[in-house]
């Protein structure tokens, strides 16, 4: 609790480009949510190094995605957005709750697994314990609330574990998170293979739209998205392409799934195509808009970086020395 409201914490990976299943998934969702919680959304750059990166390029995509963060709607006078490289509690505490975790547990991480598979020449203990550190990002801010997509639940579900382990030898040190799932776009799936998910890492550039892409790319996009034999707009399990598409609009543009079929009754997949890549362009001009902004304002810009880090670093030692205190490491002589 913080000013008598419930913690939350999410983040995002400054690798790849961010997509529309970020935005939706995550991003969009995050807006309102300081008007009930204590927010607190970090640029996740430790993770991103699990995988080779270049280094003036991370920075770079670092510095865009907590732009991103604000021209998506996200207060940063009203919500936390930093870098989990400038809060060292979430390293630290890390290695402590690795301490807690079994290697069996770590096995079992479908994450893992396909990124393990993806690199194979890289295959490093950063990857293994990737999720012991998002555990360690939650459990630092004793999140009540993680708003996630429906990919990172094994993950939270691990925080669980690890919190309730560590509860139980050393009494209430950490709040048990709860996951909080958004109303709608929790899994937007690839336009290319509508049963994978859409994901940054796609090799495939016509898979995911990204959210810097142009109004022309973004309907280019959507008319080659696979879909598949009928003609008719119909929400059914057994149709994932169609699905996904009628997901999307339905998100962006606020409307039901039966207000969608209604409206696209007795028309063909190429106008409903074209209208979902017309409702998500318009979703994201606003968005460029206030990027490009933002990316001219660089002062503004690290005034938020210094502030916001300085208060989540605030918040995260106050929960790192109690930790410190209970594992039994000597006392800081002042
Ligand atoms: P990342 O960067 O892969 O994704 C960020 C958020 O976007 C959601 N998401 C999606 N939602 C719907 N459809 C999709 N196709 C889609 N793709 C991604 C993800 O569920 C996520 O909410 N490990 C995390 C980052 C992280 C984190 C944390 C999250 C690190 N520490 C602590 C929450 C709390 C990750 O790689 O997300």
């Amino acid at each position: 609790m913080l000013d008598g409201k419930k913690m939350l914490f999410s983040g995002m990976q400054a690798t790849g480009n961010i997509t529309l299943g970020n935005y939706l998934g995550a991003l969009k969702n995050w807006v309102n949510l300081c008007d009930e919680y204590e927010c607190f959304y970090c640029v996740v750059d430790l993770h991103s190094i699990t995988v080779r990166q270049e280094p003036a390029e991370l920075r770079k995509r670092a510095r865009n995605l907590l732009m991103l963060y604000i021209a998506a709607g996200i207060d940063p006078e009203k919500n936390c957005l930093y870098y989990q490289s400038h809060v060292s509690g979430h390293a630290e505490l890390g290695w402590i709750l690795n301490c807690f975790t079994y290697m069996g547990e770590l096995n079992r991480m479908t994450q893992f697994k396909d990124k393990s598979a993806k690199h194979a020449d890289n295959i490093n203990g950063g990857l293994y314990t990737y999720p012991v550190l998002m555990a360690a990002d939650i459990l630092l801010f004793q999140s009540d609330v993680v708003p996630v997509g429906a990919d990172q639940m094994q993950h939270l579900e691990l925080t669980r574990d690890i919190a309730q382990r560590f509860n139980n030898v050393y009494g209430d040190v950490f709040t048990i998170p709860e996951a909080y799932v958004g109303k709608a776009g929790a899994r937007i799936m690839s336009l290319q293979d509508p049963t994978k998910k859409m994901s940054k890492s796609d090799e495939n550039p016509n898979a995911s739209i990204y959210i810097m892409d142009d109004r022309d790319t973004i309907i280019r996009k959507f008319k080659r998205a696979v879909t598949d034999s009928d003609t008719r707009i119909i929400y059914s399990e057994d149709k994932p392409g169609i699905r996904n598409l009628i997901d999307i609009y339905s998100v962006a543009s606020g409307k039901t799934i039966a207000e969608v079929e209604k409206e696209f009754d007795g028309k063909g997949y190429g106008d409903f195509k074209l209208a979902v890549g017309e409702t998500v362009a318009d979703v994201l001009e606003p968005i460029h808009k206030r990027f490009d902004e933002l990316s001219k304002d660089k002062a503004y810009v690290d005034g938020i970086i210094k502030a916001n880090a300085e208060k989540a670093g605030y918040i995260a030692n106050k929960t790192l020395r109690k930790v410190q205190k209970k594992v039994g490491f000597p006392e800081r002589i002042r």
